[in-house]
């Protein structure tokens, strides 16, 4: 048997799950549009839909849900939101957001203007479009490398420096209000981005007049990938890691959905005292008062907590090596996976799985609608319907069309990995016999929400 990291935590309280029959599961997929998006989580035994507000609480954190001060202004634990923030990440101003995208749609209306331009380390679906929403165009300047699913560099998230300076030269800088740098990069499997290339990325924006934000969401991962892979880092705790990473941005957007380990809230922080005024300006229009945006007290003191617990190695060391633990066993079995093996998820290469399926007949959602079938496993395509359309009504076709296997923090057991990895090899000894699915409803932006489907 494959050896595994055990859990540093124990079992408090549980929560049942459902055990489905393969013709509830049939029916269930099928009212679903063969969109797991639209499943019902009753109907769902393993849900790794996605590791964003997902995750289980420490009891330190429900405990600090009763502490909680839900005055509309100055609540005290905006205060200690703020300190947390400003500890561990070493921003000056936060501003707190219902969610990461509210913090991308705060930065986008502040920074961007019709006509710029934004360089980022492979896209995300809201990001890009709050970007594209504010007039802004987004351009891809991550290494080659990312885009291929077999190739192992340790640091697949990093910024293409010559791919930056060729924008820079082709529209001038004027016209680059800032770099978004993710780390990790979500859509290249969870790949982290090297504090070299941190440091590079951010000499290189500087002596441009051009300012880097981070999208922070998974930042702690990113800290473990390098102290594992970066020579002179292994010896450092993740908090230093962590630290010294944000020392190479002027600020970041974060989903606390993730790495924060909490079920809702976000923030934007920066260390520029105009860029926070203008934010205090739009966030009462869109969130709430600055001392709470869209969050409750309550949900701000569980942030401030859970931001001191992620940078845990215990914690962290056991979340990368069960993401591992599931890569490894279906790599062995021969299913092809994106590879390195990521922070948060493993990815499924649905174009090498189902080779027989064109990418315009979406084999990543198929593949997700089949997994769910076969084990009433939920998860996510990340492919051509979450890449979307481009501004003339195109397909985009992303090179890597993959299904994603995301795993909550500190929610499943490894016993939960193994139903996972067994429905997944079983049905790749039966690969050869799908064929793909045709889109019967699709909305206008971000269409893999709710996007339907039927089998061809
Ligand atoms: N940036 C990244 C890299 C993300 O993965 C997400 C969310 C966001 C920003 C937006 O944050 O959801 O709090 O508004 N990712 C989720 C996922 C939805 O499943 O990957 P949010």
């Amino acid at each position: 048997m494959r050896k595994y990291v055990a859990e540093p935590y124990k079992i408090k309280v549980v929560e049942p799950i459902a055990i489905t029959t393969r013709e509830q599961r049939q029916e269930a997929i099928e009212r679903a549009g063969y969109n797991t998006f639209l499943l019902n989580s009753d109907d769902i035994y393993i849900d790794l839909l996605t590791d964003s507000g997902t995750s289980a609480m420490s009891d330190a954190q429900w405990a600090g849900l009763m502490i909680g001060d839900e005055a509309y202004a100055g609540s005290r634990n905006f205060y200690r939101l703020q300190d947390a923030v400003r500890d561990v990440y070493g921003f000056k101003y936060v501003v707190p957001t219902h969610q990461g995208r509210g913090a991308e749609n705060i930065l986008s209306q502040i920074l961007i203007k019709p006509g710029h331009y934004i360089p980022g380390n492979m896209y995300f679906t809201t990001t890009r479009t709050h970007q594209e929403l504010n007039g802004g165009t987004f351009v891809d300047v991550i290494i080659d490398e990312a885009h291929d699913s077999q190739n192992d560099h340790p640091f697949k998230g990093n910024v293409d420096l010559d791919k930056f300076q060729a924008l820079i030269d082709k529209v001038g800088a004027d016209n680059i209000p800032y770099i978004c740098v993710a780390v990790t990069v979500n859509l290249a499997g969870g790949q982290p981005v090297s504090m070299e290339n941190l440091k590079a990325v951010k000499e290189l924006a500087s002596k441009h007049g051009i300012k880097v934000f981070f999208d922070a969401t998974r930042c702690v991962e990113n800290a473990y990938f390098i102290k594992e892979r970066e020579p002179g880092y292994s010896d450092k705790s993740i908090a230093a890691i962590l630290k010294e990473m944000m020392s190479y941005a002027d600020g970041c957007t974060m989903s606390g959905k993730k790495d924060c380990l909490v079920n809702i809230g976000g923030f934007l922080a920066m260390n520029d005292p105009d860029i926070y005024q203008r934010a205090t300006q739009l966030v009462v229009v869109y969130e709430g008062m600055p001392s709470y945006g869209g969050m409750a007290g309550r949900d701000m003191e569980a942030m401030a907590r859970g931001i001191y617990e992620a940078v845990d190695y215990d914690y962290i060391h056991h979340r990368i090596s069960q993401v591992r633990y599931l890569g490894e066993k279906l790599a062995d079995a021969g299913v092809p996976i994106v590879k390195p093996i990521g922070g948060h998820a493993v990815f499924v290469d649905a174009k090498k799985f189902f080779p027989q399926i064109p990418q315009d007949q979406f084999p990543a959602q198929m593949l997700a609608a089949q997994i769910y079938l076969q084990a009433g496993v939920r998860t996510m395509e990340r492919g051509i319907v979450s890449a979307g359309r481009d501004p003339k009504g195109n397909h985009y076709y992303p090179k890597l069309e993959l299904v994603r296997l995301t795993i909550p923090r500190r929610v499943y057991t490894y016993a939960h990995m193994d139903v996972v990895a067994d429905a997944i090899i079983d049905l790749y000894q039966e690969k050869d016999k799908f064929k793909g699915l045709e889109m019967v409803y699709e909305p206008p932006v971000l269409r893999f929400f709710t996007a339907r489907f039927r089998p061809l």
